[in-house]
């Protein structure tokens, strides 16, 4: 039998044992924590040009919090030359990963060849470069345009099949020019209707990825082409929504007179798709951010990463219940 004093003694040290375990595991929860929040992020945002761009400047934002990252962000409005100034900011500040989703793929190769200088791994977000120098980037994190430009292809074919057209007549809003996404979109749609006989494109004209120059293209495609317009295939949402007023305001229904086929899949586009008034939305995820901070992460442990990372995407169409669509978040 222990006497009482023996037992307290038990007792007391039994619990300093217990609070040396909880204290330990609390340290070491903060120190994983302090790791992610001594990694910054210097992160150059093209804009807010669309729907899809605010819900990815959101979504980084959001993840950052939950790595607990230091994110340095900086929007560009629409300017690449504040895009350069930025991310020029950003080895001054000797931040430990720059990130960046570049508006168009030319000009990058004297900031990033400072970049390469100072020693700091660089991510392309969103969008991709072009260059012939070496090893300016790590990566690149995005969707694979030319993809989404086949599946949009692929579903007006079979939309021509089931309505068993013909002659398809489709003029084309593309994206900024020279970004990654106006030209695979471009290519991908362009390569899987090449086969088909039927397919015409009376005309692409740039709509820099704007609602209003989506309205504007729309009024010159139709006092140019009128009633011959059987198809729009639009790069984003942003120009799908400024394009369909003017078919209205034409004396066109879109969606039954005009096959509408856009790109993105955000809220307000799926919305117009349940109404009939949009035939096809591409899926185009802004949620990068997860990647983002995961890929950061591992550069800053010196890890390799991939050098490529494609998120999945699907298609929303008439050809499915519209109602099935879960929200979209954006
Ligand atoms: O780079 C992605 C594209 O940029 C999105 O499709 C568009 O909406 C955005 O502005």
């Amino acid at each position: 039998m222990l006497n009482k004093n023996a037992a307290k003694k038990i007792i007391s040290a039994f619990l300093s044992l217990m609070t040396i375990a909880v204290m330990t595991a609390g340290c070491q929860k903060s120190n994983e924590e302090q790791n992610n929040e001594e990694l910054l992020i210097g992160f150059s945002q093209i804009g807010s040009e669309s729907a899809w761009r605010i819900g990815n400047t959101k979504d980084i934002e959001e993840q950052a919090q939950n790595y607990g990252v230091d994110l340095m962000l900086e929007n560009a409005n629409q300017k690449q030359e504040n895009q350069i100034a930025a991310i020029r900011r950003f080895i001054a500040y000797k931040v430990d990963v720059i990130a960046f989703s570049p508006i168009v793929e030319d000009g990058w190769d004297n900031v990033l060849t400072e970049a390469k200088d100072a020693g700091i791994p660089v991510i392309l977000v969103d969008r991709d470069i072009s260059t012939d120098k070496e090893d300016l980037t790590t990566c690149l994190i995005g969707a694979d345009f030319y993809k989404e430009g086949v599946m949009a292809g692929e579903y007006l074919i079979r939309k021509a099949d089931a309505l068993g057209l013909d002659h398809v007549n489709i003029v084309e809003i593309t994206g900024t020019e020279n970004s990654t996404p106006m030209r695979q979109r471009q290519a991908g749609f362009a390569d899987a209707i090449a086969n088909d006989d039927r397919m015409t494109i009376l005309e692409s004209i740039d709509g820099d990825f704007l609602t209003s120059r989506g309205a504007e293209c729309m009024r010159y495609l139709l006092e140019t082409y009128g009633d011959d317009i059987d198809v729009v295939y639009s790069h984003n949402d942003e120009m799908t929504l400024g394009a369909l007023p003017e078919i209205e305001k034409a004396g066109f229904a879109p969606g039954k007179d005009i096959i509408i086929i856009s790109i993105d899949g955000g809220q307000e586009a799926i919305d117009v798709l349940k109404e009939g008034k949009i035939n096809c939305v591409v899926e185009c995820t802004p949620k990068l951010g997860k990647e983002l901070m995961e890929t950061a992460i591992k550069l800053k442990a010196g890890e390799q990463v991939d050098p490529l990372i494609h998120p999945i995407e699907q298609v929303f169409s008439d050809e499915m219940n519209p109602e099935d669509i879960a929200p979209r978040g954006y």
